[in-house]
């Protein structure tokens, strides 16, 4: 894998981030307000808030696999830190509380640290692959300038870290793509969306989304991502071109 090109990667993705702006004027239904915010109050701490680094049982190890992935772990999870600052702007705008924890993200959690750092990063993954359709419902459904602009942010980064998570994975078994790993994507994908909508669909329907939609967009995400290393394999890139992993 090309960790420097990782690392120039995330470094360029710091700079040209139009922080969206806070202070414009706010008038939103009451409905979709109170909407927002608890949607909004979950993903804060999700998406980057609680414990942003892996916690996987053997987290010392996958950091330790070559001299520059533990930077490249670290510069990946400092964006997910961004996420949950940009979601705490957001979350104000809205009037929304701050929340601590949820029994989901407890579990979620727990599921991190027992099955170890790779199962950690596959499930991550997904959770980068079904966030980007709610992201997406978010930014068409919320009628909110800033908050639409903060979503176009964090879809920009998320795009980038889905396609990490390939490099990653392509550099790592060649055939992953097929047989039980690609199943495991699949299923994973599957329980991920389920629980998702089961958490938020209610919020997600009030300002306007669907469960159609919501699947949809998490469909097109998916297949766009198993089709990229499927194309990345017959194409024979060398291991960890992230650039040319970029190429749509
Ligand atoms: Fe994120
Ligand atoms: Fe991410």
């Amino acid at each position: 894998m090309n960790y420097a090109h990782w690392i120039r990667h995330f470094q360029v993705n710091r700079n040209h981030r139009p922080e969206p702006d806070w202070g414009a004027a706010f008038s939103m239904e009451e409905n979709k307000r109170v909407a927002l915010a608890k949607t909004l109050a979950e993903y804060q701490l999700g998406d980057g808030g609680g414990e942003c680094r892996l916690i996987g049982f053997d987290a010392d190890s996958a950091r330790a696999v070559h001299p520059d992935a533990a930077e490249v772990i670290d510069l990946w999870f400092r964006e997910e830190a961004e996420h949950s600052r940009l979601l705490g702007f957001a979350l104000r705008r809205v009037r929304g509380e701050f929340i601590q924890t949820t029994f989901g993200f407890r579990w979620f959690n727990r599921i991190r640290r027992w099955f170890g750092a790779q199962f950690e990063m596959l499930v991550l993954l997904v959770v980068e692959i079904v966030s980007t359709g709610y992201y997406r419902l978010v930014q068409r459904h919320c009628g909110d300038a800033p908050i639409a602009a903060m979503c176009g942010l964090i879809l920009r980064d998320e795009a980038g870290h889905i396609i990490f998570h390939r490099d990653r994975l392509a550099a790592k078994f060649s055939d992953w793509s097929c047989g039980w790993r690609g199943l495991a994507i699949h299923g994973l994908t599957a329980g991920c969306t389920g629980f998702l909508w089961l958490t938020h669909g209610r919020w997600l329907r009030t300002l306007g989304g669907s469960l159609g939609e919501f699947r949809a967009e998490v469909g097109l995400e998916k297949r766009a991502f198993l089709a990229s290393v499927a194309r990345c394999r017959k194409a024979g890139l060398p291991k960890g071109s992230g650039a040319a992993l970029l190429a749509p």
